[in-house]
């Protein structure tokens, strides 16, 4: 990532800006494909993510229910936590497939929330079009972040 020194301090170069329509058709198109492999015998709604990192490695997800219900994952942390299980805590971008282009859920939020309020959520339905685009910071206003705890 680009950095820019500027008067108040570092200014980091907003790359997502620079994704093009193509870049977020293929993390679309791969959160979509992940759907197949979603564990989704109760709701029955498939759901598939594709993070992709700075440093340019692509992580899918699916949610893997559970008969103990409570005990469900969401596709969008499932890929979360398998970068950083790899060692990547920088993301630039995820993207979220549902049948509906439904938006994730508060938790998910929270977590993406953790490691950058700037990430861009590409919110698309099954046939692979995209419903929303956000950032992080949009989708949870006031978040409560790392920040917060060292204050
Ligand atoms: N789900 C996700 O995978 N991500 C979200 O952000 C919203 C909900 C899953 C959990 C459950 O398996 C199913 O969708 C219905 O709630």
């Amino acid at each position: 990532m680009k950095k820019f020194h500027v008067a108040y301090g570092v200014f980091h170069e907003d790359t997502s800006m620079a994704l093009t329509l193509k870049e977020k058709q293929s993390l679309i198109d791969l959160a979509n494909a992940a759907r197949e492999r979603a564990y989704v015998p109760y709701s029955n709604y498939p759901v598939g993510a594709a993070l992709r990192t700075r440093s340019g490695k692509i992580y899918t997800g699916v949610n893997v229910e559970n008969a103990a219900y409570p005990q469900t994952m969401c596709a969008e942390r499932v890929a979360i936590f398998k970068a950083v299980s790899e060692g990547e805590k920088e993301f630039e971008v995820i993207s979220v497939v549902t049948n509906n282009g439904g938006s994730p859920c508060g938790g998910c939020r929270q977590v993406m929330a953790e490691f950058g309020l700037e990430t861009i959520v590409l919110m698309a339905d099954g046939s692979g079009n995209l419903v929303k685009e956000m950032r992080v910071k949009e989708l949870l206003p006031e978040a409560f972040t790392p920040d917060q705890l060292r204050k």
